[in-house]
């Protein structure tokens, strides 16, 4: 969707006119609307998203960056919450058939998609996700008590992990983007729904001043304390485990069903395409804290710890 032709809203289009725009990642062009970088499919489904969705108090969000760890947040999600209707051990799970972005998908993508009304008729609680920075988000989530579930993750492996995605999904004739040019455009904000680390910095001051609707959460947690993290959500979301749930190993289901071994070797995750464009394959690379290792030099490596220090000083937040 990034690349195909698809019609530009005329709002878009006027906006778009007056817009900074810069170097894209998978296209060429992005522009910068509410402080934020976007591709012009998904500046499109943000406008849409901000003038038409209506939250419920009863909807849950699950919001990150790109790259942050989207994919398994969907699926542990999508597995807590639907658990009575579809049991983890199920032959018919959701998850085994679909992909996480299929069974949850982007809110503002289907605007991008239609720009008058997705249908959103199912019943409550709604799961949502999107990676719309918090100051874009629709007026009716910030006046709402929607759940808010923010996943972020190490500045460093979530630039490597984004240098590869964007690669993969450019087209052969526009060529693979090199380190060096994206590292320089990362770390001066032009990135998707980026600069990074103001988005970061929005929900994490959104979970201090509301930790009850706003739930933050990091990526290298969830992989050293997964079951916890799993307890954690379930308890956010208003289902916690009960004792026979826990008796029968529900925690270690849910993390088996939802690892990177057991998505990735999906049939319905090996080969083709997302309804969106994107390949499914794409989502899943290594699944690692730390392969910033394997990729960045020791400068690099300084120059974006000494960005991240700089930008959360105060935060309270550290990676
Ligand atoms: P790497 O590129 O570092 O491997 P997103 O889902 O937000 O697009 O993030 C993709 C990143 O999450 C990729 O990181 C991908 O491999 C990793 N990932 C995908 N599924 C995962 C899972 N079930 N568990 C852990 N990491 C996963």
């Amino acid at each position: 969707k990034y690349l195909q032709n698809f019609e530009v809203s005329e709002e878009c289009n006027d906006l778009i006119s007056s817009l900074p725009k810069d170097r894209g990642w998978v296209v060429p062009i992005m522009y910068q609307y509410q402080g934020f970088w976007h591709h012009t499919w998904q500046l499109q489904g943000v406008l849409a998203f901000q003038k038409h969705f209506l939250a419920q108090d009863t909807d849950i969000l699950l919001v990150t960056a790109p790259k942050s760890g989207t994919t398994w947040l969907k699926a542990i999600s999508f597995a807590i919450i639907n658990r009575i209707q579809y049991p983890i051990a199920s032959k018919n799970h959701p998850l085994l058939k679909n992909n996480s972005h299929v069974v949850v998908p982007f809110v503002e993508q289907l605007y991008a998609d239609d720009n008058s009304n997705p249908d959103f008729s199912e019943t409550p609680p709604r799961l949502f996700a999107t990676h719309v920075p918090y100051v874009s988000l629709p007026e009716s989530i910030h006046n709402s008590k929607v759940k808010i579930v923010y996943m972020c993750r190490n500045p460093k492996d979530l630039f490597i992990s984004a240098f590869h995605f964007t690669n993969k999904l450019r087209p052969e004739h526009m060529g693979t983007n090199s380190m060096e040019e994206m590292f320089d455009l990362f770390c001066k904000g032009v990135f998707l729904y980026g600069p990074y680390w103001d988005h970061v910095l929005g929900f994490w001051n959104e979970s201090l001043k509301r930790p009850k609707e706003v739930l933050f959460l990091k990526y290298e947690e969830m992989k050293e304390q997964p079951t916890t993290q799993v307890r954690k959500l379930a308890e956010f979301y208003g289902c916690p485990f009960t004792p026979e749930e826990e008796k029968e190993g529900i925690v270690d289901a849910i993390l088996g069903l939802c690892s990177f071994e057991s998505l990735s070797n999906m049939e319905v995750n090996k080969k083709g395409y997302l309804p969106t464009g994107e390949m499914k394959q794409a989502y899943f690379r290594k699944g690692e804290v730390g392969d910033w290792k394997n990729h960045l030099t020791a400068e690099m490596a300084e120059k974006l710890d000494m960005i991240t220090e700089c930008k959360f000083q105060g935060s309270g937040l550290k990676f």
